[in-house]
């Protein structure tokens, strides 16, 4: 039979303003890396986008690279789009990136425009689309002149192939000149994608605060740590988990003793709040106000289902992030 959302969806979710702009985002989004590509479960993949439409997450986070195998997340995400939602275009918002190492030679992998104006039309060939709703730029380079980056980026917009920009992991420095310069462009910069969680605050010095202040939204990825931040790796490592897997990113070396320990004491904190870790590490990004969402991965619904969970419960007492602080600190 065909797919058929729930009517309440919109009931079921948070949405937030992304910065300056008119645009609400789910205050959590789901994200494309793992578990979407053509060495996993089309099936399963198929259920938890479904699943998340029903729960009101309208923001769906890809990559040029993402799979295995590259493209291969894109090429997945268009078929679910063809066979379960036409006519539902416009309750979506979906990103692309490009910039990271896609095709072979000089110009597959940097921010060059050369790569970001080829790369843009592969992934809207790959996933059907007409065009993205955001499409970023993955990374700074090192080389490319950030100008260089961002005229690409506005050409984009000024050639309707998306509705709107964002940048992921530059530096503070560059970003201020990509900030600047899309201002002045007036083509704003939508959104900066950065990995925040309790174990990765990189971007509490200087990033968050920049971003707020060029009215950018900000959207947090790997909020639970890729799983530490959750109870995954509490008794070992899991068959078939991020960690074990060859194709992950999460490597059996970073699942340290000393990562775990911080999370079982977490752990003990959330169910005192009546949370899962996963819930209360969510909870714990989305707090400052400067947050527009998580972008959450999963390798199941039922992690899912839990994931959303945590928008019951974002306030936290004094005393817990105390104590969030003294274990972090450990
Ligand atoms: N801009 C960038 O450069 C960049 C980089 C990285 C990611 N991202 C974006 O951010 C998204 C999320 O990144 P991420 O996948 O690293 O996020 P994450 O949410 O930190 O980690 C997701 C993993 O945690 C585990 N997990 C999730 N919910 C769980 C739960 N309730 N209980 C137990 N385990 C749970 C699962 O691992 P198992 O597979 O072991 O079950 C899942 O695959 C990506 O898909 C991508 O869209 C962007």
């Amino acid at each position: 039979m065909a797919y058929q959302p729930s009517t309440d969806r919109y009931d079921r979710m948070q949405y937030k303003y992304c910065g300056n702009s008119g645009l609400l985002l789910p205050r959590i989004s789901l994200g494309l890396w793992h578990n979407f590509g053509s060495v996993d479960d089309f099936g399963v993949a198929t259920d938890m986008v479904k699943y998340a439409f029903d729960q009101g997450i309208t923001h769906f986070d890809l990559a040029n690279n993402y799979g295995p195998a590259p493209g291969s997340a894109e090429i997945n995400f268009g078929k679910i789009l063809k066979e379960n939602f036409q006519g539902y275009r416009d309750e979506l918002l979906i990103s692309s990136k490009a910039g990271h190492e896609m095709w072979s030679g000089p110009y597959g992998g940097n921010s060059s425009r050369k790569n970001l104006m080829a790369s843009i039309d592969q992934s809207l060939h790959r996933t059907g689309l007409d065009y993205f709703d955001i499409f970023y730029s993955h990374r700074y380079d090192g080389v490319t002149p950030v100008e260089e980056t961002m005229q690409a980026l506005i050409d984009i917009v000024r050639q309707g192939k998306a509705l709107y920009i964002g940048i992921s992991k530059y530096p503070s420095p560059k970003a201020e000149v990509a900030y600047e310069m899309l201002h002045d462009a007036g083509v704003p910069c939508l959104i900066s994608q950065y990995r925040y969680s309790m174990f990765d605050r990189a971007v509490e010095a200087e990033i968050l605060p920049l971003a707020a202040r060029y009215g950018s939204g900000f959207i947090a990825f790997s909020p639970l740590a890729q799983g530490l931040l959750t109870d995954r790796y509490l008794h070992g490592i899991p068959e078939h988990s991020r960690a074990a897997r060859a194709t992950g990113f999460l490597k059996i070396d970073q699942v340290t003793e000393e990562k775990v320990e911080k999370a079982r004491l977490l752990n003990e904190l959330a169910a005192r709040r009546g949370q899962t870790l996963a819930e209360m590490a969510l909870a714990w990004v989305l707090k400052d106000e400067r947050i527009t969402s998580v972008i959450v991965g999963a390798s199941s619904q039922k992690q899912l289902a839990n994931n959303l969970r945590a928008l019951d419960n974002l306030a936290f007492a004094n005393e817990e992030l105390v104590e969030i602080e003294r274990i972090l600190r450990l």
